[in-house]
């Protein structure tokens, strides 16, 4: 039974809420899984009445509705939105926020705070909102949704943490990596602790390295300001892809609980192998797109888009190689890569088997057979296959590479954004699918070494064409000759 709630968004004019977080609301009032008398309250600096914020939300639904507009939905939402004006390092809106909160309009006692804004922001929203009681609701709970990236090293992190934990306990916040939002990512640990057959070979003494991928051919769209001081390794390795690494590496949770889960993600970051300054070249890539062409269209460099310093050494694209010091996986290499204005928009983890110990068929050397491989679509095309060597028809004995899919489950299911997924979490205070701050801080533990190094070295930087896979100066991270990138489910 869900509790009624008023959700107040900060940064709601902003970027991830109009793209978003208000189009995930509508689908969810659209599935009518919103609860009945819910609010949504947005907080911004423009002098916008309730009306005006309403029109304008109308405005990014009608632009990203799935299937179609459902106008009785809409109509239905943009009834629950409201608006309040203010700054945040202003403690007037907050007196505003409060009075609206606790006058006799009906906003519901349990408070959901939705921090769409720059991390930086964080503490000034906390402060005002502890200045006016509303971290701690005696007639109702009081949440705190955080997004990524949470500092921007492992040394902001810790203060900023401290900061939150100020005025919200744990048990309040919710910090939101969208990856773990999708169905297909959630598919990971089904896929592995629903069958048995896969048990006895998730190891490294069948598994010869994992793969983690995630290309987009989009540049930075108009994200200067956020993406020049962020970069791909915190952008999405930090956060996304290890958390992808974890699922696929850790050991089965005692149960399906938050803190069981987390217990075991947390077990994997903290054995993975640290990478000392020393060895950054040998495990860690960084280049930059040049200009190029991406879907038969020319398309600038990062250097020239609108917003970047034409100095920038800024990564766009980021590829690492990670150790994981334990008894399962001792020495498989797990290559994790991202890129902006890559070739192709995919997310993919690849396992690749190791060879069996005998070549019975052809002629053909050992190391040419085609090892097995399990592939995990996350997007575009959410899909598992399987890899397999059979006989190819005909007299000789040569084999010949069967794709086994696993899609059908993920076709026909009812479409359900990862945003939507973790704002019905949030409404149920389910913590299973948001980070705990000691994953946080383990996974900034393991780039630290990285970002500090590569702070030092603004004056090179390798580069690629827009439209590319990405440098192939990257294939250094290889441990074996026979070793490549999977780029996308037919590579
Ligand atoms: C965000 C990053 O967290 O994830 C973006 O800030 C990136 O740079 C995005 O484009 C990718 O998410 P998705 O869901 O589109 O794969």
């Amino acid at each position: 039974m869900q509790a009624d709630c008023t959700l107040v968004i900060f940064g709601s004019t902003g970027n991830l809420a109009r793209i978003k977080l208000l189009p995930a609301l509508y689908h969810l009032e659209v599935a009518g899984h919103l609860p009945p008398s819910m609010r949504v309250l947005g907080f911004g600096r423009r002098d916008w009445s309730d009306q005006h914020w309403r029109d304008e939300v109308r405005g990014c639904v009608e632009h990203s509705a799935r299937g179609g507009l459902d106008e009785a939905a809409l109509q239905r939402l943009l009834e629950r939105l409201f608006f309040v004006e203010g700054d945040l390092t202003d403690g007037a809106g907050f007196e505003r926020l409060a009075e609206r909160l606790r006058g006799n309009e009906g906003f519901a006692r349990n408070l959901i705070f939705y921090l769409a804004i720059a991390p930086g922001q964080y503490g000034h929203a906390v402060d005002g909102l502890a200045a006016q009681g509303l971290n701690e609701q005696r007639d109702g709970w009081a949440r705190l949704v955080v997004e990524k990236p949470f500092g921007y090293d492992l040394e902001s992190a810790e203060i900023l943490d401290e900061h939150l934990h100020r005025h919200f306990s744990e048990e309040q916040i919710f910090r939101i990596d969208h990856y773990l939002g999708k169905s297909t990512v959630q598919n990971v640990l089904v896929f592995r602790f629903a069958n048995l057959l896969l048990e006895p070979l998730w190891n490294r003494n069948y598994i010869d390295h994992v793969q983690i991928t995630h290309a987009e051919s989009r540049g930075i769209d108009s994200r200067a300001g956020f993406y020049e001081g962020v970069g791909a390794l915190r952008d999405m390795i930090q956060s996304h892809l290890l958390q992808l690494l974890t699922l696929v590496a850790m050991e089965p949770p005692p149960s399906l609980d938050a803190e069981a889960l987390r217990d075991e993600k947390v077990k994997v970051l903290r054995s993975i192998r640290p990478i000392s300054r020393q060895a950054v070249h040998a495990q860690a890539f960084r280049a930059q797109y040049r200009a190029g062409e991406v879907d038969g269209e020319r398309v600038a460099g990062y250097l020239d888009e609108p917003g970047v310093d034409p100095q920038s050494a800024t990564e766009t694209y980021a590829a690492l190689k990670l150790y994981i010091d334990n008894w399962r996986w001792r020495n498989v290499p797990f290559y994790l890569r991202t890129g902006k204005r890559m070739s192709g928009t995919d997310s993919l983890i690849s396992i690749r088997f190791r060879h069996p110990p005998q070549q019975l068929f052809q002629d053909t050397p050992i190391a040419r057979l085609e090892p097995n491989w399990l592939l995990i679509n996350i997007q575009p095309t959410e899909c598992i296959r399987m890899e397999l060597q059979v006989k190819q028809a005909g007299l000789e004995m040569r084999t010949v590479t069967e794709r086994l899919d696993a899609n059908t489950c993920f076709m026909g299911s009812e479409q359900i954004d990862a945003y939507e997924a973790l704002l019905l979490d949030t409404i149920e205070g389910d913590h299973s699918l948001f980070l705990r701050y000691d994953e946080v801080n383990y996974a900034w533990r393991i780039v630290d070494p990285i970002l500090k190094l590569w702070a030092t070295e603004r004056n090179f930087i390798h580069t690629y064409p827009a439209g590319s896979w990405g440098p192939a100066e990257a294939t250094r991270l290889f441990d074996k000759d026979d070793q490549d990138w999977r780029n996308g489910l037919d590579d």
